[in-house]
């Protein structure tokens, strides 16, 4: 049985699953397959940005939009990989979890990458 987002060890799960499909993905697969990324960096601080977000643990201290402005320049994205990011995350949330923290995750997910796709592409 599915439960709802509970808990850091729930936050963790949702990341590692996420990247695990990200990385795999065949249209935004390459983005997380470069070595640059430290991953032993990278997932803890996706933890804390999305605990911040559904726990307001007041852990996190980053900025996404001006990281994403920084990669763009670099990797350019294209609007779609955002869109394709977005289902992968919500498609990892349904097969994991449900309830309201579940929906609420999903929602602000949608919400940032909608922000981000504006900031970057208009
Ligand atoms: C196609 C879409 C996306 C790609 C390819 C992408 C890729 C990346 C990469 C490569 C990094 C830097 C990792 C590193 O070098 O350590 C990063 C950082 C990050 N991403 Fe994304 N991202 C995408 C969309 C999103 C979305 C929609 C969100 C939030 C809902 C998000 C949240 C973050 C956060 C919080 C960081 C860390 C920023 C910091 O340094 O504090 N990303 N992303």
């Amino acid at each position: 049985m599915k439960h709802d987002i509970n808990s850091s060890h729930d936050i963790f799960r949702l990341v590692t699953e996420f990247y695990l499909k990200a990385k795999s993905d065949a249209a935004i697969g390459e983005y997380f397959t470069q070595d640059r990324i430290d991953w032993d960096v990278h997932i803890p601080k996706m933890c804390t940005f999305w605990e911040n977000i559904l726990f307001f643990s007041g852990n996190y201290s980053g900025n996404p939009m001006e990281q994403h402005q920084l990669l763009h320049q670099t990797y350019p994205f294209d609007p779609k990989d955002f869109d394709r990011w977005l289902k992968i995350f919500v498609e990892t949330v349904n097969q994991l979890f449900q309830g309201q923290n579940a929906d609420l995750i999903k929602q602000r997910a949608k919400g940032i990458t909608k922000i981000m796709t504006a900031k970057l592409f208009e």
